[in-house]
């Protein structure tokens, strides 16, 4: 039986989501993660910063960061649409940081400056922060609902929310671990229970919040009380059986009060 679900799991294949958000119920979502994000429902695009988290700098939507190498992807997919643009010297040491998953910031000087500038400048830049977002966090994470059996707009924003904060990645604390983890307790994905199998992963995410497998959020993990505010935001989206994510939603929490329209 484990081993059935683990290789579903484990099939996904390169196909995109038969059934995503609908446009506006996307849009609601990604303002519900921005007040997490950047304290506002407005997505930054333009905002680059070491937040301190051991991994280097975060930029634009949704913190792309320079030692996990999605800055990276960023910055060289604008590069092959605009050769000629700011953050086109930094892809040499971008690269090395990736690499070798370095929050090192000492080789980009003046990086912050060129991520704001071109974020300003060019509607392409935000453009191709979009589409790696999309291919990085939104899509992967509408096949996961699809692998769930989602129906629900608010589960699918849940998955799209945990992928867009720990990561894709086949590391303990990942959204892959935690959907694992919900699967082997709830014996399987959803049957008839949707809400019930959504607040099973909810409450796995918070316990992984109080328990990190992997040393760097063990390292930093006076932080994740903060952060695990994001998850009680989804959960009172669930407690009002808001399923279809339905508009305007009052995100409270101890660090953030905001109405996303
Ligand atoms: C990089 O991360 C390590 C370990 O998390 C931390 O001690 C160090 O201060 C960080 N360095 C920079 C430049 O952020
Ligand atoms: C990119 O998005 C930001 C919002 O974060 C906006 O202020 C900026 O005007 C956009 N850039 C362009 C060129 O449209
Ligand atoms: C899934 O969870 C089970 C039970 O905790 C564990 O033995 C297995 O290694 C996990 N698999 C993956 C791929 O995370």
């Amino acid at each position: 039986m484990l081993f059935l679900i683990i290789t579903i799991i484990y099939c996904i294949c390169g196909q995109l989501s038969a059934n995503g958000l609908s446009p506006e119920q996307k849009l609601r979502c990604e303002r519900i993660i921005s007040v997490f994000e950047s304290d506002t429902i407005q997505i930054k695009y333009t905002e680059c910063e070491d937040i301190v988290d051991g991994r280097g700098y975060t930029c634009g939507k949704f913190g792309f960061t320079t030692a996990t190498g999605d800055a990276y992807e960023v910055v060289k997919q604008y590069t092959g649409k605009k050769p000629v643009n700011s953050l086109a010297e930094y892809l040499p040491e971008l690269k090395r940081l990736a690499e070798e998953f370095s929050n090192d910031t000492t080789g980009l000087v003046g990086f912050p400056d060129a991520w704001h500038l071109s974020a300003t400048s060019d509607r392409v830049f935000n453009e191709t922060q979009d589409e790696v977002s999309a291919s990085m966090s939104y899509n992967p994470a509408m096949k996961w609902a699809d692998v769930a059996h989602f129906k629900s707009a608010m589960g699918k924003c849940a998955l799209y929310d945990c992928i867009i904060q720990h990561g894709n990645g086949n590391d303990g604390d990942g959204l892959p671990a935690i959907f694992n983890r919900t699967v082997v307790k709830e014996g399987g994905v959803v049957t008839d229970n949707e809400g019930k199998w959504i607040r099973a992963f909810l409450d796995m995410r918070q316990d992984d919040f109080k328990h990190p497998h992997d040393q760097i959020n063990i390292d930093h993990r006076d932080k994740w009380p903060e952060h695990s505010e994001r998850v009680d935001a989804f959960i009172d989206i669930l407690n009002a059986a808001n399923m279809d994510l339905n508009g305007p939603i009052h995100v409270k929490t101890g660090h953030h009060d905001m109405i996303v329209p």
